[in-house]
């Protein structure tokens, strides 16, 4: 099975920029990885392509109606995206998303045939009271242990934007305990100040299924190499 590696742009970029962007990656791009690209979303429908797959950053928790500055899974799914981060780090600080609705978030995915990647990681002083497993099983209490087809993105909030990144071994306990908790074989991806100096020690001292790469993604040749080495 192939290695998911996305990009998520954040609020970063313009049509030109992503069209640049695009050209140069597929120049660049020599691996067989699956890659995603988390765009905003008023961008979404320009860059359908035959080898890129495209992801929303969020979605609504609510289906349709008076929801002003919301966008539903069904429109997502119209532009063309087939993935979905859920209960990303910025989303939950900055919009206030509380582990309830990011199940309604996941809900509405499952019903729009959209891939969930559910985002989890802990912050510092959570990490450093070495209580991390037990914060990622109570972010992840919102699914079944029976759930399938899930994608879960490990991200420390620590990690994110900062160049710095957990040891191996903590990365590996972390992705052993999202395992643990379904029944189920899932996917777990690493996110987290990715680069093209980790990525590959990342990917290969530890089993998981790919990488989400923010700041370092911004760059389509750096990203085409990490891609290469996930
Ligand atoms: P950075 O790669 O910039 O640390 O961001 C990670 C992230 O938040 C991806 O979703």
């Amino acid at each position: 099975m192939s290695k998911l590696v996305i990009a998520n742009f954040k609020m970063n970029g313009s049509k030109e920029f992503i069209a640049n962007w695009v050209k140069d990656f597929h120049e660049e791009n020599e691996s067989n990885k699956t890659i995603i690209l988390a765009l905003p979303s008023p961008y979404l429908s320009n860059f359908k392509d035959s080898y890129l797959n495209l992801a929303g950053q969020n979605v609504s928790n609510q289906s349709s109606g008076a929801f002003t500055s919301q966008l539903s899974a069904q429109m997502l799914k119209d532009c063309g995206a087939e993935y979905c981060l859920i209960g990303h780090s910025e989303a939950r600080q900055y919009l206030m998303e509380t582990n309830e609705n990011i199940k309604q978030k996941f809900d509405q995915l499952a019903q729009e045939s959209i891939q969930q990647v559910l985002c989890i990681g802990e912050p510092l002083v959570i990490k450093e009271a070495s209580k991390t497993t037990d914060y990622l099983l109570e972010q992840l209490e919102l699914l079944s242990s029976d759930q399938e087809n899930i994608i879960v993105a490990y991200e420390p909030i620590w990690a994110i934007g900062t160049g710095l990144t957990p040891e191996i071994e903590d990365i590996q306990l972390a992705v052993d305990c999202i395992r643990g908790r379904f029944n189920k074989s899932i996917k777990v991806l690493y996110g987290g100040s990715v680069n093209s100096s980790n990525a590959a020690n990342i990917s290969a001292k530890t089993d998981i299924d790919g990488l989400l790469v923010g700041g370092a993604s911004l760059n389509p040749k750096e990203f085409a190499k990490i891609a290469q080495l996930c």
